[in-house]
């Protein structure tokens, strides 16, 4: 079996088969996110708000209008859990929810948001990027001199978890860790409840050792900062920052390595997109948007906090509701083309970062990691393809990107071939 058989095996068999993606579907079967714009166009030309008895109930609305609606829409629907799983919030948790500001609703979501703002500033980001450029470079460096690497897992996956463990000032060392609770808060939903205990356990453990290290020797950096600010005139709760913590470090590491890996693998499989951006740099900011809205990376859900009708369909208190903004980035009754990629597209109103008021606190961050990843790789690799596209795989869950994404450096290929 080949590494891509095999994962696909394994999330396969933690979830029953599809019967049908209008009535049965299932995002945490291993095609949903292979296939996901296939799969929203179908629905959005037959059943445009898609519902499966699977969780519990879950609806899939894929037209913008309707993720549009829900997303605003803070009376109906409650961010108290934005993680589709088999176990339901029961409401106790809110507004405040177990990961604020993404998990809390108003009011106190507003205050939760406003704490996280000013370190993500523009100003705070534009001085992270020359470490970040560096952090690129030294990671091809590494790569050594093979025709063929993995550019998600050799490079992708590195770019976030060094920015955050910068922020926070954890040991780089830690990436792996980080990528471990992210399996464990978002690609393994679905596993046996025991190995999901045992990942929160862990993510538990972590976080007391470095909250409590750091409470005893503060620095310059978002930990401390969160540890000592303050809200309404106190100090945050202890739940609070573990919880804004733990966010961080799940929702600022997929998100963007799954944006990096989806945008390489678009260049890597459009010659003409690749060789424009070389020549054409100054396209690099539509190029960026485009890679965002096309392959947006984040899906994020909602529960139905009091019965509803969106798309004329009944949604019931309880209902999971997921939010599909990749889907509502390809609906064509907003954008011009919505399923071609154009890299000089310059009316781009995207969904990528949500909409409302949860709309994502990392954007500028996130699009300086897409954008410095981009740079540094096309500047040393000017030509690259797939090596193999049958062996590229993709995350399973809530957030889209590849996992697997084998790329032949052609100018290392084409000058061993003529030594
Ligand atoms: C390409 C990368 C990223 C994408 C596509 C993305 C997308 C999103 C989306 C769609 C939401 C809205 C959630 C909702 O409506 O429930 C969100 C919220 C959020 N994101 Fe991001 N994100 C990215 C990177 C980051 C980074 C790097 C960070 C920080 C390190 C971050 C921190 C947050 C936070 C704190 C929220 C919650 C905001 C609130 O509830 O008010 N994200 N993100």
């Amino acid at each position: 079996m080949t590494h891509t058989e095999d994962r696909n095996a394994h999330f396969e068999a933690l979830v029953e088969p599809i019967a049908d993606w209008a009535t049965d579907f299932d995002h945490l079967h291993p095609t949903y996110n292979a296939n996901a714009p296939e799969i929203w166009d179908e629905l959005r030309n037959g059943c445009p708000v898609a519902h499966s008895p699977r969780y519990g109930g879950t609806w899939l609305p894929v037209r913008h209008e309707d993720v549009t609606t829900i997303a605003y829409d803070t009376e109906h629907f409650s961010s108290e859990d934005v993680v589709v799983k088999r176990v339901k919030p029961t409401g106790e948790s809110r507004p405040y929810g177990g990961a604020p500001p993404i998990t809390s609703d108003p009011p106190f979501h507003h205050h939760a948001r406003r704490v996280l703002l000013p370190a993500f500033a523009p100003q705070k980001i534009a001085a992270m990027e020359a470490e970040t450029r560096a952090f690129c470079h030294g990671l091809i460096d590494q790569l050594g001199s093979a025709d063929v690497i993995d550019a998600a897992d050799q490079y992708a996956k590195h770019i976030p978890p060094a920015v955050m463990a910068h922020m926070l000032d954890l040991p780089l060392a830690d990436g792996e860790i980080f990528r471990d609770f992210i399996h464990t808060a978002l690609e393994g939903i679905a596993e046996d409840q025991q190995v999901r205990e045992a990942g929160w356990q862990k993510l538990d453990t972590y976080l007391d050792r470095r909250l409590a290290e750091r409470s005893a020797n503060l620095g310059d950096d978002l930990l401390s900062f969160l540890l000592t600010t303050e809200m309404g005139g106190q100090r945050l709760q202890p739940e609070h920052v573990r919880g804004t913590v733990a966010l961080l470090l799940i929702a600022g590491i997929d998100t963007t390595w799954s944006a990096i890996g989806s945008s390489l693998w678009h260049f890597a499989k459009t010659p003409t997109d690749l060789s424009r951006l070389g020549h054409e740099p100054e396209l690099l900011s539509t190029a960026v948007e485009e890679m965002l809205r096309a392959y947006a990376p984040v899906t994020m859900a909602r529960t139905v906090a009091q019965d509803v009708e969106i798309g004329g369909c009944p949604m019931k208190v309880g209902d999971w509701v997921l939010l599909p903004f990749p889907a509502a980035n390809r609906d064509p009754a907003v954008f011009d083309r919505a399923d071609e990629v154009l890299i000089d597209r310059e009316v781009n109103r995207h969904a990528a970062f949500g909409l409302g008021i949860h709309r994502c606190v990392g954007s500028n961050l996130a699009r300086m990691e897409v954008r410095i990843a981009l740079e540094v790789f096309i500047e040393r690799f000017p030509e690259f393809e797939l090596a193999n596209p049958a062996a590229v795989t993709w995350s399973v869950g809530q957030v889209r990107g590849p996992r697997s994404l084998p790329i032949r450096i052609r100018s290392r290929a084409t000058a061993r071939a003529t030594t």
